[in-house]
């Protein structure tokens, strides 16, 4: 039985002459049993870096970022924001009076160059979601996003351009306790690229909902009718 003593006693004087007590000071490095990730070749802010061609550690910021917490629709108007201010439909889309656009802005043209855009930026950003179609079938359903709705009921079918561009930027209306269950993609898409998202939403529900009279009469035979 001795024997069994006189190991663990030397085990345990072992472990703490290796690793110490708890606490203990040491100007040694510590032990590192498990280091994990902790020591990595990186570059310190402001430093030179021969690796990339413009000689900095610090990369540009890529366009059309907006900072974490940044609210587009919340921002206050400064002098310099006058270009904004003139902007409102572009920016916001808001009429002058403050009420919703019911009509793109006049520097956006609808033409197909646009809806293709428009369906190009759709299907990265809001058909894993709403689905191809605009149903609200998208993939993340399956995994338990089941509130996304369809773009083609009474209410959502009325929404004016305004409200599905600002839907877009700063997300869906908050519930009453005031969460977003659709959260904003104003960092993700330019506001010409909203305008050309909005252009395919809308052309997605004219696929759904539209009737054969709002085919203008010399177009109506195109669709074999
Ligand atoms: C992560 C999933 C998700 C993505 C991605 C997403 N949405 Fe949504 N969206 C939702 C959900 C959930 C709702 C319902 C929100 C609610 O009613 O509370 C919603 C609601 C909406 C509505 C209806 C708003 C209303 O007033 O009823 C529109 C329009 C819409 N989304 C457009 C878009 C567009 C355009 C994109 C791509 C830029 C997009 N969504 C991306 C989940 C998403």
């Amino acid at each position: 039985m001795r024997h069994v003593y006189f190991a663990t006693f030397f085990l345990a004087v072992l472990t703490l002459s290796v690793l110490g007590f708890r606490g203990t000071r040491s100007t040694r490095p510590p032990l590192e049993l498990f280091p994990d990730m902790d020591h990595q070749a990186h570059l310190k802010p402001q430093a030179e870096s021969a690796f990339f061609v413009d000689g900095r550690a610090d990369r540009p910021i890529p366009p059309y970022t907006v900072a974490y917490g940044f609210a587009p629709v919340e921002h206050k108007l400064g002098e310099d924001d006058a270009n904004l201010a003139a902007n409102d439909g572009l920016y916001r889309g808001k009429a002058a009076d403050g009420s919703w656009l019911k009509t793109f802005p006049a520097s956006v043209t609808v033409d197909a160059k646009l809806l293709a855009r428009g369906q190009d930026r759709f299907t990265i950003y809001c058909a894993p979601c709403h689905g191809a179609l605009g149903d609200g079938q998208g993939i993340t359903k399956q995994y338990g996003m089941t509130t996304t709705p369809t773009y083609f009921d009474e209410r959502r079918v009325k929404l004016t351009v305004g409200e599905l561009f600002n839907t877009i930027t700063v997300g869906s209306l908050p519930t009453p306790e005031g969460k977003r269950n659709m959260l904003p993609y104003a960092d993700k898409l330019s506001p010409e690229d909203r305008w050309a998202v909005v252009a395919y939403v809308r052309a997605l529900q004219r696929a759904q909902v539209g009737k054969l009279t709002d085919v203008p009469a010399d177009h109506r035979k195109e669709l074999g009718l």
